[in-house]
């Protein structure tokens, strides 16, 4: 059996099988100390200390730079005008601002563009016999809709792809000095097009998320011109790279189990269940961090000021004292209270459309290629310890349908 110690974040090994490692975690303790990994800390595994924690406003968030970083000025400047890494008041207004145009009422107007881009993805690929879930559709259905929701023109999202992996990848636990290097390179480059942006709408307000975020105040109080650029990058990062790894991995649940397959097709009902089990079982986002601004106590382990907190999502929505056979894939599963999304007052801005855009995406694949199966059982995954992300999903079906695929 490999040692739970023995195994590195930044390992293919891990990349594959997560869960094993975080179960030896939970078998130690659901809050253990661990000082062997690159980054020293408390590891959460348990579901109810996880709540605990992420309530607690002594346990702060934090950009995952060193603030005295020099060398990655441009990239730390950014993260530390982003809510995500926010606390207390500062984290209040910027939340308050967003959250008004931002709303779930806005998400849930987006149903038309998600389902007419799904279908328009899916009669690309229908007379071929295979595609890459990934590439050809999991990826740039949320990037076209996040762009049209922000107004940014759909003929720029090539450079969104660009940007995105190494922005995300600079704030994982993998992260190597060339990922940084990396991710702030590409700063100046998002930076430079989003200040653009922001000027034009300035000039010119549309009738899209950016010209609305300039415009909102809060008591008086509006977004600083950096807020906003942090704001834009935050989106349309968050935007990108979690919903596509929640659709993939949706689809890779029911190619390995279809007897669940079979379930959703007799009874449709269950798809908004199966999204919420899919969240559980391989959760996009699969750790989050905070630092304990004071000594605090959770469930006896003592958590000194400064010390770091990792709280694995993707062993929490597994605990076995919270999901009756939790390693399942039960798409009838309910109550699923997952934590997917976070928790407390940071809980994911973004999730009444992820989950929408979701929803579509299954419905739609699988109503257009009933037969579809994965190319090959070896299923490759990125080796991020903080994303649950396929590097890619090869998919083959048999039938070319011959009407086009119609809005879901
Ligand atoms: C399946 C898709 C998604 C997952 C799993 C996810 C997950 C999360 C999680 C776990 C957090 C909390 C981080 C923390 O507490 O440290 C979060 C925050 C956030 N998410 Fe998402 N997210 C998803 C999609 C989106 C989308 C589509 C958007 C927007 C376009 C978005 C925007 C945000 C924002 C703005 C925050 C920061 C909220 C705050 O700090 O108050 N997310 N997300």
């Amino acid at each position: 059996m490999v040692k739970a110690t023995a195994i590195s974040l930044a390992s293919q090994t891990f990349a594959e099988n997560p869960y094993m490692f975080y179960e030896q975690l939970r078998s130690t303790h659901p809050v253990t100390w661990n000082n062997t990994f690159r980054y020293p800390g408390w590891y959460v595994t348990g579901y109810e200390e996880a709540k605990i924690i992420l309530k607690d406003a002594r346990f702060k968030n934090r950009i995952p730079l060193p603030q005295s970083s020099k060398k990655y000025e441009r990239l730390k400047n950014v993260q530390n005008d982003m809510m995500l890494f926010q606390n207390n008041m500062n984290h209040q207004r910027l939340r308050g601002i967003v959250s008004k145009v931002f709303t779930p009422k806005a998400a849930a107007s987006c149903r038309p563009l998600i389902q007419e881009t799904a279908a328009d993805l899916l009669n690309q690929v229908k007379q071929q016999k295979h595609m890459d879930i990934i590439s050809d559709f999991a990826f740039p259905l949320p990037s076209l809709v996040i762009a049209n929701i922000l107004g940014v023109p759909t003929e720029d999202r090539s450079l969104f792809k660009e940007w995105t992996k190494p922005l995300i990848e600079s704030i994982d636990f993998t992260r190597s000095k060339n990922v940084l290097t990396n991710g702030n390179e590409t700063t100046k480059h998002v930076l430079d097009y989003f200040q653009d942006m922001i000027q034009h709408r300035k000039r010119r307000p549309k009738d899209d998320l950016i010209s609305m975020l300039i415009n909102e105040e809060q008591d008086g109080e509006k977004l600083t011109d950096n807020e906003l650029l942090a704001t834009c990058i935050l989106l349309m990062a968050a935007g990108h790279e979690t919903t596509v790894n929640l659709i993939s991995n949706t689809i890779l649940c029911f190619l390995q189990h279809p007897f669940q397959r079979t379930k959703l097709m007799e009874n449709p009902a269950l798809l908004e269940t199966a999204v919420e089990e899919s969240l559980r079982l391989e959760s996009p986002t699969q750790m989050i961090a905070r630092v304990a601004s004071e000594d605090i106590e959770i469930s006896g382990s003592h958590i000194q000021s400064g010390e770091h907190v990792y709280i694995l999502l993707g062993a929490v929505n597994r605990d076995p004292r919270v999901f009756e056979n939790p390693d399942a894939f039960d798409i009838t599963r309910h109550p699923n209270p997952h934590l997917a999304f976070g928790y407390g007052s940071h809980f994911c801005l973004g999730a009444p459309l992820a989950r929408l855009e979701a929803q579509i995406a299954v419905k739609s694949l699988l109503a257009t290629f009933p037969d579809l199966r994965l190319e090959t059982e070896n299923v490759r995954w990125r080796k991020l310890a903080g994303f649950r992300s396929l590097q890619d999903l090869p998919v083959i079906w048999n039938k070319i349908e011959n009407h086009t695929a119609r809005k879901q």
